[in-house]
C-alpha cells in the first residue's frame, strides 16, 4: 500500500494535487535544480497532463512528478524533482511510485537524466537510446540544397489533422491534446507533396529561449528543410533541440546552427518500446520536450 505522506529528512510531507499549486512554487522547484522552465512552461504541462507535489504542513512544495496519457496505453513520465537539499532521502522514488500508481496498465515512456538513470532502472524502465540536448545562440544555417518537388511553407490550421496522423504514426501514440497546445503556442512549417503532408517542425518560447520540437520527418533531408527557416527566424537568439540523431546530415546541420550538445539523456521504456515494431517511415528528429517525447 503506498502511502500518501512520507519522512523526508527531518519532516512529514504529504502528497498533492499538482493542479492545485501555484505556477511560481513550481517555477521555484525546477529552478533549485537548475533547470530552464519558466511559469508559462509548467503551465502548458499542466495543460496536457496530471501530477503530484510534496508538500509541508503549511503547503510549500518539496517535490513534484507528472504523466501524461496519450491514448489509451501509454504515457509518459516526467518533472520529478527534488530539491537538492533533500535528495537521496527517498523522495524521488516515493513521487514516482505514486506517478506509476496512477498510470498503472500504460507503457510508460521517459527521458531520464544522470541523476534518475538509477532510479528509474530500480522500477524496471529499460533503456532505449541516447537523446541529445542541443543548445546555443542560433547562427544563420548553412545553404542546403531545398527537397525536389516539395514545397515548404507555414503550417496553417487546415494542416492539424494530417499533423496528428505524422505524429501518431512516428510516436505510436495519439498525442492530439498535446499538439493543440503545442500549436496554439508555435510558429510550425511543414513539407509537402503533392498535397501530402510529409514533415513538419514546431517552434515555441521555452525557458531562456526558445525550443523547436517535435520535428518528424521520414529523412534527414526533409527534417532540414523544415527546421532550418525557424533557425534562420532565431539566429543570434537562444536556441535548443533536443534530438536522437548523432550522425548523419541532420545531427552536423544542428551543429552547424551553433547548437552543440549541451548534455544527454537516456530515452526509456516500461512495458512496450516508444515506438512500436510496426512503425512507418516517418520519425521523430526532435522531442517536443524531454517529459512528453
Ligand atoms: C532524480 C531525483 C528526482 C531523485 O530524487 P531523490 O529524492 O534524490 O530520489 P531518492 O532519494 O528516492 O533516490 C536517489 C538516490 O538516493 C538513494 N537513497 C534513497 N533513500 C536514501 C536514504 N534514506 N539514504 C541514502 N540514500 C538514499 C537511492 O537509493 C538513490 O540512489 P541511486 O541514485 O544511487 O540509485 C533528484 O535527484 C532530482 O530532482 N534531480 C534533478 C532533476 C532530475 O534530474 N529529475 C529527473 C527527471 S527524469
Amino acid at each position: 500500500m503506498l502511502d500518501d505522506t512520507f519522512l523526508l529528512d527531518a519532516f512529514t510531507v504529504r502528497l498533492g494535487d499538482i493542479m492545485d499549486v501555484e505556477p511560481d512554487a513550481l517555477h521555484a522547484l525546477s529552478l533549485s535544480v537548475g533547470w530552464p522552465h519558466r511559469a508559462e512552461d509548467w503551465q502548458l504541462l499542466r495543460e496536457v497532463g496530471q501530477g503530484v507535489v510534496a508538500l509541508d504542513s503549511i503547503g510549500r512544495v518539496y517535490g513534484s512528478a507528472m504523466w501524461f496519457p496519450f491514448g489509451d496505453d501509454f504515457a509518459t513520465v516526467g518533472m520529478v524533482i527534488t530539491p537538492p537539499r533533500l535528495q537521496a532521502n527517498g523522495g524521488g522514488l516515493w513521487l514516482m511510485r505514486h506517478a506509476l500508481a496512477r498510470t498503472q496498465g500504460r507503457s510508460l515512456g521517459l527521458h531520464a537524466t544522470e541523476a534518475a538513470h538509477r532510479l528509474c532502472l530500480s522500477l524496471g524502465f529499460v533503456d532505449e537510446r541516447t537523446v541529445y540536448q542541443c543548445q546555443g545562440e542560433a547562427t544563420m544555417p548553412p545553404d542546403v540544397v531545398p527537397p525536389a518537388k516539395a514545397e515548404v511553407r507555414d503550417l496553417r490550421p487546415s494542416d492539424f489533422a494530417a499533423l496528428c496522423e505524422l505524429d501518431r504514426r512516428a510516436r505510436g501514440a495519439d498525442r492530439a491534446n498535446l499538439l493543440a497546445s503545442l500549436v496554439a503556442r508555435s510558429r510550425g512549417i511543414v513539407l509537402c507533396r503533392e498535397g501530402n503532408l510529409e514533415a513538419v517542425a514546431l517552434c515555441r518560447p521555452f525557458g531562456r529561449g526558445s525550443v523547436v520540437g517535435p520535428v518528424i520527418a521520414a529523412t534527414d533531408e526533409d527534417a532540414i528543410a523544415v527546421v532550418l527557416p525557424l533557425v534562420t527566424e532565431h539566429a543570434g537568439t537562444f536556441l535548443r533541440i533536443d534530438t536522437g540523431q548523432m550522425e548523419g546530415d541532420f545531427a552536423r546541420f544542428v551543429v552547424l546552427c551553433g547548437l552543440p550538445v549541451y548534455d544527454t539523456l537516456t530515452q526509456m521504456s516500461f512495458g512496450r518500446p516508444w515506438v512500436p515494431e510496426a512503425a512507418g517511415a516517418h520519425v521523430i528528429y526532435a522531442l517536443a520536450s524531454h517529459t512528453t517525447g
